[in-house]
Order: C-alpha cells, then sequence, then structure tokens
C-alpha cells in the first residue's frame, strides 16, 4: 500500500489587514445573511462575489418546504454572478453566516456541494479565485477554491483523461 497525503493551505486574517476592496465584499456578505430566507433552519448565509472586472453579485440562503429544493447562498451568488456575465472570471467569494442571534463564532465553511460548484466556476475560466470565510474574530482564506475540496469530480473523469 501507498500511503499519499494531500495538503491545503489556509491563511487566517483579521478583518483590519484585508485590502479595501474584500473589506467591502466581507461587509456585503454580512448584510446579504440578513435578507437570506431561512424559516426552516434559522441559519442565515450571505454571499458576495466580485469580478474581475469589479461587479458585485449578493446572494443568501433560499429555503423550501421541501427542503432539498432549498439551495445556499454561495450558489445563489455564482451563479447569479456567472449567469450576468458569463465571461468573466471571478476574483472572490466572501460567505459569512448568522444563527442564534449572532455571526458564527467560527468562520462558515462551504458546503461540499457550493465547493464543487466553485471549483467549476474557476475551471470554466481556467482562473483560480479566492475564497473568504468570515467568523466573528478570524476571516479564512484560501487563494485557490481547490484548497477546499481534494480530490474533487472533475470534467477531466468525464473525458477519462
Ligand atoms: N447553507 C448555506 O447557505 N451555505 C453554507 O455554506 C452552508 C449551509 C444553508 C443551507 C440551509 O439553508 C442552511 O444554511 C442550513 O444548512
Amino acid at each position: 500500500m501507498e500511503h499519499r497525503i494531500i495538503e491545503t493551505h489556509v491563511n487566517v486574517f483579521h478583518f483590519t489587514e484585508l485590502e479595501p476592496e474584500i473589506q467591502v465584499l466581507v461587509n456585503k456578505a454580512k448584510e446579504q445573511y440578513q435578507k437570506s430566507y431561512a424559516p426552516y433552519s434559522r441559519f442565515n448565509v450571505g454571499a458576495a462575489v466580485l469580478l474581475e472586472n469589479g461587479a458585485l453579485f449578493e446572494g443568501n440562503n433560499q429555503e423550501n418546504a421541501a427542503y432539498p429544493s432549498g439551495i445556499c447562498a454561495e450558489r445563489v451568488a455564482l451563479f447569479y454572478a456567472n449567469a450576468q456575465f458569463p465571461d468573466v472570471p471571478v476574483r472572490a467569494i466572501a460567505i459569512a453566516a448568522y444563527t442564534n442571534g449572532s455571526i458564527l463564532e467560527r468562520p462558515i465553511t462551504p458546503c461540499g456541494a457550493c465547493r464543487q460548484v466553485m471549483i467549476e466556476s474557476q475551471t470554466r475560466f481556467n482562473h483560480p479565485f479566492d475564497v473568504y470565510m468570515i467568523g466573528r474574530d478570524e476571516i479564512l482564506h484560501v487563494a485557490d477554491a481547490e484548497n477546499l475540496l481534494p480530490l474533487i469530480f472533475s470534467e477531466q473523469a468525464l473525458r477519462n483523461s
């Protein structure tokens, strides 16, 4: 048996260390969770996407009485951005969440489906992007969404290459 180790790289920031453009993005994600529709989980998530042309798109989780019909904040924001600007790569996404009366203490880390969608959005433009995951005190950052999902299912598998 061979044992392989897959490394990932995560940075930890405090808000004041972020560049101004990213501070704006973080604040947009926090604004967005306030508009989320989450009557079932009462877990409110906001996401903000910055495109390489400077355009900003925001989204939040949208739940449904038929639970699986709902969708996460990250996918709302990313699909919205990619739908409006199908030729413009993403530069960064920021994610924030709120429950039980406060922003999450530990940074929100996206679900597997959203990681998969983020990576597709990078791959289609051949352009890795930054992911900022916001917590009460700390902000986790990866410079490439692939750091969030090793051994991803990719279109290479479909081509068997
Ligand atoms: N949710 C998101 O919007 N993003 C995440 O990264 C994790 C989970 C939503 C889905 C559901 O509406 C609620 O949070 C609880 O899982």
